[in-house]
């Protein structure tokens, strides 16, 4: 059964949807997107996920002519053409920079195409939450710090596919990506977290990291509570003899790991502080589904 998606203004049936094969997110990768997810219908930090997409719009040099209530109108009504208004639902954002002519470098005529689904949210299974999930590293070694694309949510996201596709042929959940010095810099489709005694750890926005939303939730949820947290540069020895490790995104949320490789983690899984961090993240979800 086809959903409806938005495209350029228009709600259409999803295999009426088309899109120019000269679009230059088909081309090149050169499109950002915006993975979001509602709770019982309450879109979680829907805010917060335009304004990332409207500032790498922005420094990307896309044109503009569309404003955040434009997207987040789209949005609401996307959800509510699929009858997806009261449920859990997985919503992608998609801007690219449009029909390519020939300029390969950033032409402020290129006139985006905006693309945007809703699906009924298929939610991660019950044990990753409660006995936590594998990672591995990635075969694919990351600059520490620097690069002016990781802080974009970029379509082209080969890197990360080709990552979760090692995750998956070794019966892991996620893979994180390493720098030369074995720096932990993110995950594949996630931000890394640790702790270790009364402390929670994580790489700073200064290393090659996306600014991930789920994570600048649970750093406030740290501050809010009296939790210690430090941004700091994250080797990989502190990840494996840490008492606890987490992933952070918006759609799974925050997901306690078991095991690093062949390393398990010794301590309770999931840990106290991760606990405590879920439980206060899902009371913000509830809070903020109240307002
Ligand atoms: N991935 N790092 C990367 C490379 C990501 O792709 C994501 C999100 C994150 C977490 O960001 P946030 O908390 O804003 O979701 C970090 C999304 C979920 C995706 O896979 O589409």
């Amino acid at each position: 059964m086809f959903g409806h998606v938005f495209i350029n203004g228009k709600i259409v049936i999803e295999n009426k949807a088309k899109i120019q094969v000269r679009d230059r997110g088909f081309l090149y990768g050169d499109g950002l997107f915006e993975t979001l997810r509602s709770y019982k219908g309450f879109i979680f930090m829907l805010d917060a996920h335009l304004q990332r997409l409207f500032h790498s719009l922005k420094v990307l040099k896309y044109k503009i002519y569309f404003d955040k209530e434009y997207i987040e109108n789209a949005v609401n009504k996307t959800v509510k053409k699929n009858n997806l208004s009261a449920g859990d639902t997985y919503i992608k954002i998609i801007v690219t920079r449009g029909i390519h002519s020939g300029d390969l470098h950033f032409d402020k005529n290129y006139k985006p195409n905006i693309i945007i689904f809703a699906d009924s949210l298929t939610p991660y299974p019950e044990d990753d939450y409660t006995k936590g999930i594998n990672i591995i590293s990635s075969s694919v070694i990351r600059q520490a710090a620097g690069s002016p694309i990781y802080l974009h949510k970029l379509l082209n996201y080969f890197e990360n596919i080709f990552a979760k596709d090692e995750a998956h042929y070794k019966g892991a959940q996620e893979a994180i990506f390493l720098t030369r010095d074995r720096l932990v810099l993110e995950g594949a489709s996630s931000n890394i977290f640790f702790v270790k005694g009364n402390t929670v750890y994580t790489p700073p926005l200064t290393q090659n990291i996306l600014p991930g939303i789920t994570r600048d939730v649970v750093l406030n949820i740290c501050r809010e509570n009296g939790i210690k947290v430090r941004q700091r540069k994250i080797h990989y020895r502190d990840i494996i003899n840490a008492d606890e490790v987490f992933k952070t995104s918006s759609v799974a949320g925050i997901v306690p790991v078991r095991k690093i490789n062949r390393y398990a983690i010794t301590g309770e899984i999931p840990g106290k502080i991760t606990t405590k961090i879920m439980k206060l993240y899902l009371s913000k979800v509830e809070l903020s589904n109240l307002h």
